[in-house]
């Protein structure tokens, strides 16, 4: 150990590996560097520092590194590459591309010691000024373009850490990321090609209030908890409930220009399946491959664990890159749950003060910075662009009671809460519909109102009134049974029946059902409020529940959500069940 100290004079010293967290002595760091770490030299960041004793934590594995191997300093932060290529990218948590690992070492996931940029190096863009010479460029302005894939047009922007100037020299043509495509007389050179340390959010003139939804294409979230662009979401869930799919659903479906997927120590298998799944998935709005507005980062559970805790910060990272463009960016993080488990372990082997549960003393502090890195922003160019952030959680035993799930919500908006009976009842979504809650539905209603239907709050209303109601009356029927309750209460729990089966439950492998329009999601309601309102006036002509029950065109409601030509299936059901209603009488 003493020869290894001679003969690296500049470098520090390990003195202690203990999982992904090794001290080294002599190393001179700043918080927050990167560096190389042992002979095979895997990257780690400095977390702590303490005399003459830096804290690494190591974003590989790190098993036969051993006391008196080398620690080397870069002397940068923990960044991400930003440039085009990172759509239809594929990157582990500190951004290395998964298949160039994979070219390069033959297995995916599990070799050490590979340094591999986040976007190509070499790879030539057509890029096209949208500035001329002499023109003055401040730092984030827009100066030119590049269509990086079928759907997305990536936007070079003067990085926010310059000066800015006027433009001395800008020509189309061909360029690889690091050459200059332009020069201001400031004499800064601007290229294709940015960094930025993950852990500093890109600055933004201002935050906005968000007004309008993005829209997931699934009706219980559009129809009853819609979440803004530029928002906040939560989908806490026990074990099986249902998390995973939601996510891939929002993924699909959103409306966002930009998707940043994080797969966060969840299974290798869902990782897998996303993996496989997403490159064969066609856009529905441009009928493009949906990979060529996504990108995706995967840390599986067989992943190391330090580069759990980043692969957040890199997510967030492109994400807000790309909304200073001005696009609207959806990130999903699968699960929230398991970055704080790494956050825990990482600082369990620092020896902190533990908190609630064993979780770090920070554990709210690192989840709210996190998601105040989402919202709907004016951009240093003047552009305006969202992140919108939507966090799984596994709480163990789907206790909701537990500090990931509760610190999460005092921070987030939106909150879809799973639920294990409906999971086991096979009602999809399984999305509790008392619990759960939206706290921008009345910013979000005048876009309801004016893009969906003028009425659409009143309606929701009317659909959250009935379904109350039925949790009310459920508690009586348990106690006393249904045939005991008046006819009017038998018919509202007739309805509501119908809200959750033919409106709030979707099925997400159906062709059809997987996605609905807003404008389906209204038309939906509404059918079975014209069922409500022609049954209620029949009751009152004196016909009996069962019979109005009974008629022909009600179960038919059920399939509004499959039907493919919905617009005039609902008009057909919706004249049939007036007619034959009102034929009761
Ligand atoms: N919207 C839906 N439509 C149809 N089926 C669904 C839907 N949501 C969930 N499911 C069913 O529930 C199963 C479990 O869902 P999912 O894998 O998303 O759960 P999870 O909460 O992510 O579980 P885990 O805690 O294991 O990660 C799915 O495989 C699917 O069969
Ligand atoms: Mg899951």
């Amino acid at each position: 150990m003493s020869q290894a100290i001679e003969t690296v004079d500049e470098d520090g010293v390990i003195e202690r590996v203990s999982g992904p967290v090794v001290t080294a002595t002599d190393l001179d760091a700043r918080m927050n560097d990167v560096v190389y770490v042992g002979n095979e030299g895997l990257m780690g960041e400095v977390i702590e520092i303490e005399g003459n004793l830096t804290t690494i934590q190591v974003y590989e594995e790190t098993s036969g590194v051993g006391p008196g191997e080398p620690v080397e300093n870069t002397g940068e932060p923990l960044s991400v590459d930003l440039g085009p290529g990172m759509l239809n990218a594929i990157y582990d948590g500190v951004q290395r591309p998964l298949d160039v690992l994979e070219e390069k070492m033959g297995t995916a996931f599990l070799d050490r010691g590979v340094d591999a940029p986040g976007i190509d190096f070499e790879k030539v863009w057509e890029f096209e000024p949208t500035v001329d010479e002499g023109d003055s460029v401040g730092p984030g302005d827009v100066i030119g373009e590049v269509p990086e894939t079928a759907s997305i047009t990536h936007k070079v922007m003067v990085p926010p850490n310059y000066e800015g100037g006027e433009v001395t020299s800008i020509e189309a043509g061909e360029f690889t990321v690091d050459e200059p495509v332009a020069e201001l007389d400031s004499g800064e050179e601007v290229t294709m090609h940015q960094e930025w340390p993950v852990r500093e959010a890109r600055p933004a003139n201002e935050k906005e209030t968000p007004t309008i939804p993005l829209v997931s294409g699934q009706r219980i979230l559009d129809g009853l908890f819609p979440i803004a662009k530029g928002g906040t979401a939560a989908i806490p869930g026990p074990f099986g409930s249902g998390k995973t799919v939601t996510q891939h659903q929002l993924a699909k479906w959103a409306d966002a220009d930009i998707v940043v997927y994080v797969g966060c120590g969840e299974r290798g298998n869902e990782m897998t399946e996303v993996i496989e799944d997403f490159p064969e998935l066609e856009d529905p709005k441009t009928g493009k491959p949906l990979m060529s507005r996504t990108c995706l980062i995967a840390n599986t559970s067989n992943m190391p664990v330090a580069a759990r805790e980043s692969c957040i910060y890199t997510g967030i990272t492109i994400a807000e890159y790309f909304r200073d463009m001005g696009y609207d960016v959806a990130l999903m993080a699968d699960s929230t749950s398991r970055w704080a488990e790494a956050m825990r372990e990482i600082s369990s082997r620092l020896e902190e003060m533990p908190g609630e549960e064993g979780y770090p003393a920070y554990l709210a502090a690192s989840l709210s910075e996190f998601y105040e890195r989402a919202g709907l922003f004016q951009n240093i160019n003047g552009t305006q662009g969202s992140v919108s952030v939507i966090g799984a959680v596994s709480p163990p035993g789907g206790d909701f009671s537990e500090p990931v799930t509760q610190n999460t919500l005092r921070i987030v908006k939106t909150f879809w809460a799973l639920d294990a009976d409906l999971a086991e009842r096979r009602h999809f979504p399984s999305i509790n519909w008392t619990e759960s809650y939206s706290l921008y539905r009345q910013q979000l209603d005048p876009w309801f109102r004016e893009n969906v239907e003028e009425d659409w709050p009143e309606v929701r209303q009317w659909a959250v009134d009935v379904l109350d109601e039925e949790g009310e009356l459920q508690e009586i029927v348990q106690l006393v049974g249904k045939d005991a309750l008046p006819e009017d209460q038998q018919l509202t729990l007739e309805v509501a029946r119908y809200l959750r089966e033919a409106w709030l439950q979707q099925n997400a492998f159906h062709d059809v059902d997987t996605y609905c329009d807003p404008k389906k999601t209204y038309r939906m309601l509404r059918a079975i409020k014209t069922f409500n309102d022609e049954a209620f006036e029949a009751l009152e002509a004196g016909v009996p529940v069962e019979e109005i029950a009974d008629v022909d065109a009600v179960p038919r409601l059920n399939r509004m959500g499959t039907a493919e030509e919905w617009n005039e299936f609902i008009d057909e059901l919706e004249s049939d069940l007036e007619e034959q209603i009102r034929s009761l009488y």
